[in-house]
């Protein structure tokens, strides 16, 4: 039910997809209920804003095209600011954000309670390179890993051949591959380089000895540690397990890895300098069990010291 207030509420949706109402909503009784907007595409599109800017380096192939036939509100487009490397000076490059039509109906939306059989939110796949007990070398495909300052967090199937690795030889290998590998890293899903297979891998997983062939991969010596790099993979990082030990539900083992060198490809470097270009690397991602890359950039954090691909003259610290 409308109050009288909302009633009166006359609501718009302006150029700057901001709703604009003739007084303050109240969270506590003057949400409205639903907001409909009701009108052709090409009349919706042609009140948003055409371009990022005007100015010259951002050339017409970065201003959303005009609209042609009917399609679905989500592939609408919207720009609202230029991007950081079209203020730059540094040419136009395709910035578009999808219009986010669907977040004004989740204002008002009620969520399901689901119970999933994963939680595999969408983090990057590493390859960890580590070394078996007869001095071969297994390969092995994960994703619930992240960063804090030089140390890499680990979370490992505790009946997995890398964790047992790990435990009895900590050096390593964390080898971050691009988008384009998907399907290098896919071979290597089905395979462990435990033999026997334990038996709680058994009915989707097979012993294989040679990771690395099986899954196309060319194996690059390290500097510092003895599993190898993976030559294709943009970034590698050489690390020692400090500590690996079990997580609370006994399932799986938790591996601290202290990273001490890392390589990068220097197609992703921002040149001159030590950090890696936002704009040049994409992690690929693992987000519910299936392989993305990144999209446009959105933004970055007001610690980034690359905005818009220009390095600050600042040091590196460590921090996120
Ligand atoms: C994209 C991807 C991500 C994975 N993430 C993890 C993970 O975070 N932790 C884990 O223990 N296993 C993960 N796995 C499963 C292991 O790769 C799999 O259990 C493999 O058999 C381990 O090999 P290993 O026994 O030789 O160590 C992942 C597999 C794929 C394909």
């Amino acid at each position: 039910m409308l109050n009288s207030r909302q009633m009166m509420a006359r609501a718009s949706f302006g150029a700057s997809s901001l709703i604009h109402t003739s007084h303050p909503w109240h969270l506590s009784d003057d949400l409205p209920i639903a907001v409909v907007i009701v009108d052709a595409e090409p009349k919706f599109t042609g009140f948003l804003p055409p371009s990022c800017c005007t100015a010259s380096v951002c050339a017409p192939a970065s201003r959303p095209p005009a609209p042609s036939s009917p399609s679905p509100a989500t592939t609408w487009t919207a720009r609202t600011s230029c991007p950081p490397v079209c203020q730059a000076g540094r040419g136009p490059r395709p910035f578009a954000r999808p219009l986010n039509v669907p977040f004004l109906g989740s204002l008002f939306m009620s969520h399901l309670t689901i119970e999933p059989s994963i939680l595999y939110f969408g983090t990057p796949v590493v390859l960890l390179s580590t070394e078996n007990e007869d001095g071969t070398f297994n390969l092995a495909p994960m994703s619930s890993a992240w960063a804090l300052g030089n140390v890499i967090v680990l979370g490992l199937g505790a009946e997995g051949h890398t964790a047992r690795n790990l435990a009895e030889r900590p050096e390593l290998v964390i080898n971050l591959p691009a988008p384009h590998l998907w399907e290098a890293v896919e071979r290597l899903a089905p395979l462990t380089g435990r033999d026997p297979v334990p038996a709680s891998k058994a009915d989707r997983s097979r012993f294989e000895p040679d990771k690395f062939g099986a899954a196309g991969l060319r194996a690059q010596p390290s500097d510092g540690v003895r599993p190898p790099r993976v030559a294709e993979c943009p970034l590698q990082f050489e690390a020692t397990a400090a500590r690996v030990g079990l997580d609370v539900s006994g399932s799986f083992v938790i591996a601290e890895a202290v990273v001490s060198k890392v390589h990068a490809d220097p197609r992703i470097v921002v040149p001159g300098t030590q950090h890696v270009d936002p704009a040049a690397w994409s992690p690929l991602v693992y987000n519910f069990r299936h392989y993305f890359g990144l999209g446009d950039q959105l933004g970055h954090s007001y610690r980034s010291q690359t905005p818009g691909g220009v390095p600050e003259t600042v040091s590196a610290t460590a921090g996120s």
